[in-house]
């Protein structure tokens, strides 16, 4: 299972949905493989912002190893699953899907937490780090919710027959 998390830079929202589904996968024992990208060149190369790395370090996990790369239109054969977090990220790629099956691919992280009141998760780059810890535990609960299904759908759990 291929999972790649997208935003606009990939040096905030989808470097931490990265490191929170590589961090869960691990924790639950589960093999999938994770990466994420920017449907923008901005910032190609860079670390995860500062304050994302603080946020997530605040939480004990490190995503100083990641890099930012752009979003290609290989992705959306190469992943399983791509989850954009908001709507103009989704838009963005979808322009790039040459057909239907793969465009199917796409869609946005929130849908894996229907109960929670937003749909996007709100970039964070030009607010404060209570931004970053809001989009933390919003990324938190989509993914330990996508990882739930991911388990039901697939029998990846080690030890599993
Ligand atoms: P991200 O946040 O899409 O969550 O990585 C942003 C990072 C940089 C910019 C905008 C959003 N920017 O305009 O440079």
């Amino acid at each position: 299972m291929k999972i790649i998390t997208v935003c606009l830079g990939n040096i905030c929202r989808s470097p931490m949905a990265e490191g929170i589904l590589r961090h869960l996968a691990r924790e639950r024992g589960i093999t999938i493989r994770t990466d994420s990208a920017g449907t923008s060149d901005y910032h190609v190369g860079e670390a995860p912002d500062r304050r994302a790395q603080a946020a997530m370090k605040r939480k004990g996990i490190d995503i100083g190893d990641l890099r930012a790369r752009q979003f290609v239109a290989k992705d959306l054969e190469d992943f399983d699953i791509i989850l954009a977090m908001d709507a103009s990220n989704l838009q963005n790629m979808l322009k790039l899907a040459p057909n239907d099956a793969l465009a199917a691919k796409a869609y946005l992280i929130m849908d894996h937490a229907p109960a929670h009141p937003l749909r996007e998760v709100p970039d964070p780059y030009f607010g404060g780090d209570e931004g970053f810890d809001a989009v933390y535990h919003m990324l938190m609960d989509a993914c330990n919710a996508l990882l739930d299904e991911v388990e039901q759908r697939t029998n990846l759990k080690h030890g599993a027959q």
